[in-house]
This record gives structure tokens, sequence and C-alpha cells, in this order.
């Protein structure tokens, strides 16, 4: 999997997929290849290992013009990086080419099938068997007819695009479970992509494809229709995101771009959604499911990695707010543990940047099943979270580019504020205290910006810091999961070994590793439970650990404890995450660059996991 490009129109098609596959980088990959229809019916594939500069410079010495193609980033899941293995894959005659994102779970099968009817295959990838069950079905029908049989044939997911020779100025796309998107554009030229930031330097109108459609795009323009052919109309929606919004600007890579972004990121997740006199959020998305949600006497939230942390203080959230249970389960889990759901009384949220997480898309069909009202906090506008659930909230973030989630957590965050606000305010949460609560989220974006002053800070301090093989990362109540958000921004972007621990818990077996080459990262702002934390810090230092507290401005007896510290502007307990998470991003950030990294694209992580 990764990304998936295609077009057909009157330009260079090279040029476009060349084009499009850049704006995908950011999601990682590890190969790089593309097919283009010449004129003289004939399918040029070129592919090469390692980035996408590494294809292009191929291109200038083998051309590859045409008006139609398709394009791939892959990322391995099945065989090694090579070009062998890189996508376009092609069928025994050649005369077909496909890239796909997802995963083929009966390969083995249907190759066994292929080459006992004489298949031959060329690569250790899933995706190839499907060139050739193509072709197999092409035996007795037509090209489309036998595109939908081999899809029906398929257990897995896929984000698909194939052309094929006899249809020299057409492409096809599918999708089951892995994003793909249909760009609308003008004078005859059409676009495909799994992920609309490929398309948007040429437009903005966007189809989402639904799980089993296929679309095909020719000189007619576009149709879709199901696996059954029957055809099915979809409207383009319009995209909101800019060229800027996806480009990197002056900032030297994506992630700084985007933990720079947050106080406006704040201020749109914010907008138009609190009312300040009456103490109430107004989620105009949960308008048509309000009176289910004030009878809800339970919540289940689940999610993935970052999502799923920012879940789990949002649970806390909701709970002090709205006084009802509310569980974070990690979707992974979630989808095959025997969750005991309450269909009457009780909703489910997923929450994901992309929309496309295959896991928390598994937990959130698996809430549907059991009759659950089903809530999404998503960034993706038309992603298939967004899409599959009953109602929700968008968070506004804007496009993130960077594979390690920024600005989208805290956006997370943000809206889980709100929603705690506005359960609360249904039953028992005061006027005044609602009033309290809208007055302190208006103020976070200023204090955002101020600790972003402290940018360069963070950075000598991570320099400082970039030597130790290991961190530990400590919080209590809120703070607990953010002290886990921590330590994950710090291993995906610096490939430094760190763990996020409930304070509490350090003594109960971590603390047996520090020593002086152990570092702590505390997170001791202000709150209920600074005084505990405290004591755990001062255990860590009596262990010789080096410490870095985050501490509330001012708090100088906080300070003195520590080896390092980052001072945080004062919020409440409830929405101190959102202030203490900037520190940390830029810690790990700074840290992976002086450890000569490029935070951009960690190695083996992929920006949306479309596969289980
Ligand atoms: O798109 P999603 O929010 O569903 O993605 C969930 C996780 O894959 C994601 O948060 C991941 O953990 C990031 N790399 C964290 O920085």
């Amino acid at each position: 999997m990764c990304g998936i490009v295609g077009y057909v129109g009157r330009k260079n098609a090279t040029d476009i997929l060349l084009e499009g596959l850049k704006r995908l980088e950011y999601r990682g990959y590890d190969s790089a290849g593309l097919a283009v229809m010449g004129t003289e019916a004939k399918l040029k594939v070129v592919k090469a290992v390692g980035k996408t500069v590494f294809l292009e410079e191929k291109l200038t010495r083998e051309p590859a013009t045409g008006q139609a193609g398709i394009a791939h980033t892959r990322w391995a899941t099945h065989g090694v990086p090579s070009e062998a293995n890189a996508h376009p894959h092609l069928d025994c005659a050649g005369r077909l080419a496909l890239v796909h994102n997802g995963i083929v779970e009966n390969h083995e099968e249907l190759k066994r099938r292929l080459e006992a009817l004489g298949h031959r295959f060329v690569s250790a990838t899933d995706t190839e068997v499907l060139a050739h069950l193509i072709e197999e079905h092409a035996r007795h029908r037509p090209f489309e007819e036998a595109l939908c049989a081999a899809l029906k044939e398929v257990v897995g997911t896929f984000g698909l695009a194939v052309v094929m020779v006899d249809q020299p100025r057409t492409v096809y796309g599918a999708r089951r479970g892995s994003p793909l998107v249909v760009g609308v554009g003008r004078d005859g030229e059409n676009y495909l992509a799994s992920d609309p930031a490929a398309l948007i330097a040429h437009t903005r109108d966007i189809i989402y494809l639904g799980d089993d459609e296929v679309v095909r795009l020719d000189d007619n323009g576009i149709e879709t229709f199901s696996l059954d052919r029957v055809r099915v109309t979809k409207a383009p929606e319009t995209v909101s995101w800019s060229l800027q919004e996806i480009e990197r600007g002056h900032h030297p890579h994506f992630m700084v771009k985007e933990i720079h972004e947050q106080p406006t990121v704040v201020r749109n997740a914010l907008a138009g959604r609190l009312d300040a006199r009456q103490g109430m959020s107004v989620l105009g998305g949960l308008k048509d499911v309000d009176e289910r949600l004030r009878r809800a006497e339970r919540l289940t939230i689940s999610a993935c990695g970052s999502a799923y942390l920012a879940g789990a203080i949002g649970a806390m959230m909701i709970e002090e707010c709205a006084e009802i249970p509310v569980r974070a389960e990690i979707a992974s889990e979630l989808r095959y543990r025997k969750p005991i759901f309450d269909a009457n009384r009780e909703a489910f949220i997923a929450v994901s940047q992309s929309g496309e997480t295959a896991d928390t898309l598994g937990a959130l069909r698996e809430a549907k099943n059991k009759g659950v009202l089903t809530l999404g906090i998503v960034n993706v506008v038309g992603s298939a979270v967004a899409r599959e659930t009953d109602a929700g909230v968008f968070v506004h973030a804007g496009p993130e580019i960077a594979v390690a989630s920024t600005k989208a957590f805290t956006a997370q965050l943000t809206v889980f504020a709100l929603l705690a606000m506005h359960l609360g305010r249904q039953r028992r949460l005061s006027l005044a205290a609602g009033q309290r609560l809208a007055e302190e989220l208006a103020s976070l974006p200023e204090k955002v910006e101020r600790l972003l002053e402290q940018d360069e800070a963070i950075r000598l301090l991570a320099k400082k810091y970039s030597r130790y093989p290991s961190f530990l990362y400590i919080g209590r109540k809120y703070n607990a999961p953010l002290a886990n958000e921590g330590a994950l921004k710090l291993k995906e972007v610096s490939y430094v070994h760190a763990e996020g621990y409930a304070a509490g818990e350090m003594k109960h077996g971590p603390i047996a590793l520090l020593d002086d080459g152990f570092p702590v990262f505390a997170i001791a702002t202000k709150d209920s439970l600074q005084e505990k934390v405290k004591s755990n810090v001062q255990e860590a230092k009596a262990r010789r650990a080096p410490i870095v507290v985050l501490a509330s401005e001012g708090d100088e007896a906080m300070a003195q404890l520590a080896d390092d510290v980052i001072w945080v502007p004062r919020t409440t307990e409830m929405l101190s995450p959102i202030l203490n998470v900037i520190p940390m991003q830029l810690f790990a950030y700074h840290l992976a660059v002086a450890r000569g990294l490029d935070p951009d694209k960690p190695r083996n992580l992929a920006k949306a996991v479309t596969v289980e």
C-alpha cells in the first residue's frame, strides 16, 4: 500500500502522475512506479526503489509519454522493497497494469489456482494476483465485467487503479476498505488518487468512492458503478484545503509547520462553537442525534495511535463534565473482543484524523452492528469514518501531512472538551462551570502562541538530550495518556526508545531502569495531583535520572527539582493536555532533527494505516 494517482486527459500523464506522487510522499513509501499508455497502444512501465526522484531520474533515461496512466508509491507489506515488488504489476500478456493499496488476504489461494492455469508470477506481492485474476476473467468476458468478477473474488481490502492497452484512454479505479477518490477536472481531464492532497493542484471537486464501487474515467467522463455493475450516481464534494496548506512554505519540515499552525487550529476547532454566555458549546453536527445523546448513559470511544490517546483524555473530560461512564478502547483490540454495548443507552465515538484507519473502521462497524448510536471525531471530510457514522464533529485541523500527528491531536482534544461541555450542560454541569470552561477554552490559542515562542529553547534542550538511548515520560490523570503521546511522538520520529507511564506506576516496575543515562520527562504542571507527580520526580531524581519537567509558569519550586524546565501557561486541569502536548511535540521534532533524521518520513510508518 501507499499512494495512488491516475490521470486521463490531454496533458502529459507522466508529469501529472509524478507531481501527484510527490504530493503523497508524506505518507511514507519505499519504492515508486508508473504505467503510461502511449499512442501506439503500448504500456510503458517504469519503477524505481527509493524516493520518487529516482523514478524521475529513470524517466529522463526511459521516457514514458501518453495521456493516460497510473502511478503508485509502495510501502512494503508483502515482499521487500524492490523493483520487482514495486507497482504497477502486470498480467502475463503485459497488456494490463495495476496499482493497489490494501491487502489481498486470499492471495495465496488465488495464486495457486492461477498458477495451475498457467499464470507466471514475478513478484512476492499479494497485489500481482489481482492483475492475473483480472486477466483470467477477461478470457471469457469484456474487460469491465472481468474486473468486477475478479474483485468479487477478493477477500481483503483494495483501493486500486488499472489501465489496459485495449482501452488506451481509460483508467479504472475500485475501492474496498482503502481510500480512493476521483478528481473531477475540466476539459475532459479527470483524476484518481488515494488522497485528495494529490489532486488539489488540479481540482477541488472530489468524488469519494464507497466500498465495492468501481469508477471508469474516459473521454466520456466519469462513471461509477457497483461490483454488480449497477450504476451509482455520486455528486462531487468541494474540498476546502488550499495548496498553501499542503506545501511546506518556509518551514524545513511539515511536522514543525503543523506544530506552529496550532494556535489557528485550536481557533478553528472552536470557531462558532462556543456560546460563552450560556456556557455551552454548539456542535451542529450533533443536532440530529441530540436527544439520543441526552439519553445516553455511557459512552465508548475507540481509535488507534495518537487518536486513541486523545480519546483516552477525552473520556476523562466527558466523565468529569457529564458524569457518565466512558471507556476508551484501542480499536484493534475492541473489534476482536466481545464488547458489551447497550444499544439503547450507549453511544460510540470513533476518533480518526484520516477517517480511513482500518482498525478504527472495524471497531466502528462492530458498534454499528450492535445497534449503537455512532459518532465520529474526524479531520478528513468525506472519509470513511465520516460517512459511516450517524453524526459527528469535524476537527477542522486542515490537511495533516507529516506522518506524526500533531495538530490533529490538539484539535481532537479541543473537540473533546467541547463535547464534554455539551454533554455536561445536557446533564448536571452548572451554568457557571460551563461559562468558566468556555472562557478558558477561548484563551487557549493565545497560550499556544506563547508556548511556541519557546521553540528555540526547546531546540537547544532537545540537542542536549539527543544522545540518550531511552526516555521515560510520566504524568497523572489527564496527563497520563499524554505521557504516552509524548513518548509515541519521540519514538516515531527520532527512533529513540521511550515509554509513557502513569507516574504512580513508575515505582511498580520502570523505576528499575532509571540511572544517570535514562532521562525522565515529567508532566508536572499545577493541578490536583501535582504534589504526587513531584514525589515521583523526586524518586527518579534519587536514582540520578536526568529530569526534564513541564512546569506551570512561575512554579519555581517545581523547577528546582529538575535539570531542565519548560514553562507552560496556566489553564485548568482538564484543558492542560492541550497546552502540555505542544512542547513535547517540539522536543520530539528537534530531537529527530538533532539526530540527523527526517521527521516527516519516519521509517516503517504510513500516514493512514488502511490495513489491519
Ligand atoms: O488517521 P488516524 O487518526 O486514525 O490514525 C491513527 C494512528 O495511526 C495515528 O495517530 C498514528 O499513531 C500517528 N503516527 C501518530 O503520530
